[in-house]
């Protein structure tokens, strides 16, 4: 079905720090993330989520601390906040574009692209153009994007910030089909509710991990 070879990474941080202008933003966080769960980062807009994941997804190296394993940008398949769509491209392409370039051929990409906009609530306007679609739209294309590479690692910022409730749920159905498939899936979201749907919660406060954090087991 997919060229997913293997499932997820387990993810390791320790101690990380990214600082920016002067400004501490991740301050010492630890994180854990690994195949079959769902692990969600919280926080108010400005805590640090989207620096968070970037960390994760091997997007930008910490400034200090360490995160294993080393391959997680190779591993991964990232849902940016901001869509990254290309705007004069058609949903369709957006989703099969990458794919393409990985050397995937034609008739499995296109069979990926169907099933992971079918899957990511877009079941229609493949043809459209990205740029004429509305934000919900856009995100959920990126979300096919992420779904169709088949990665074993699976980081999304804010997956479902522009969707109503019934896309949200579609979106978290989803990527927790993924994990249930072995990816490691990590999400960050203010949105309590679709938090309340994930096996584990890091709750971010002015880049610190709060205390009241759960976790689905202890140490
Ligand atoms: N490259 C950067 N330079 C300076 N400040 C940054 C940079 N990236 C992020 N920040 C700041 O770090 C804080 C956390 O940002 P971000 O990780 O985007 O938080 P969130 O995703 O939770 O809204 C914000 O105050 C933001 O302005
Ligand atoms: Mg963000």
């Amino acid at each position: 079905m997919t060229a997913r070879s293997g499932e997820g990474p387990r993810v390791h941080g320790q101690g990380l720090v990214v600082a920016r202008a002067g400004r501490v933003i991740l301050d010492h966080v630890d994180i854990e993330a690994e195949p079959g769960v769902v692990t969600a980062v919280t926080g108010a807009s400005g805590a640090g989520k989207s620096t968070l994941l970037w960390v994760i997804a091997g997007l930008i190296e910490p400034d200090a601390g360490s995160i294993s394993p080393d391959n997680r940008f190779d591993l991964s398949a990232v849902v940016v906040q901001s869509y990254g769509l290309l705007p004069v491209l058609t949903a369709k392409e957006n989703v099969e574009l990458p794919l393409l370039m990985r050397g995937v051929t034609g008739e499995e990409a296109r069979r990926r692209t169907e099933g992971a906009l079918a899957r990511a609530g877009l079941p229609e306007l493949h043809d459209r153009l990205a740029e004429e679609l509305s934000g919900g739209q856009r995100q959920r294309v990126a979300v096919a994007r992420a779904l169709a590479m088949g990665a074993q690692l699976l980081v999304a910022d804010e997956p479902t910030a522009e969707l109503d409730a019934a896309s949200a749920s579609l979106v978290v159905t989803a990527l927790r089909a993924e994990a249930d498939a072995g990816v490691t899936v990590v999400l960050s979201t203010n949105d309590p509710s679709l938090a309340a749907l994930c096996d584990r919660v890091y709750h971010l406060h002015d880049g610190a991990i709060q205390p009241d954090t759960s976790r689905v087991e202890s140490d």
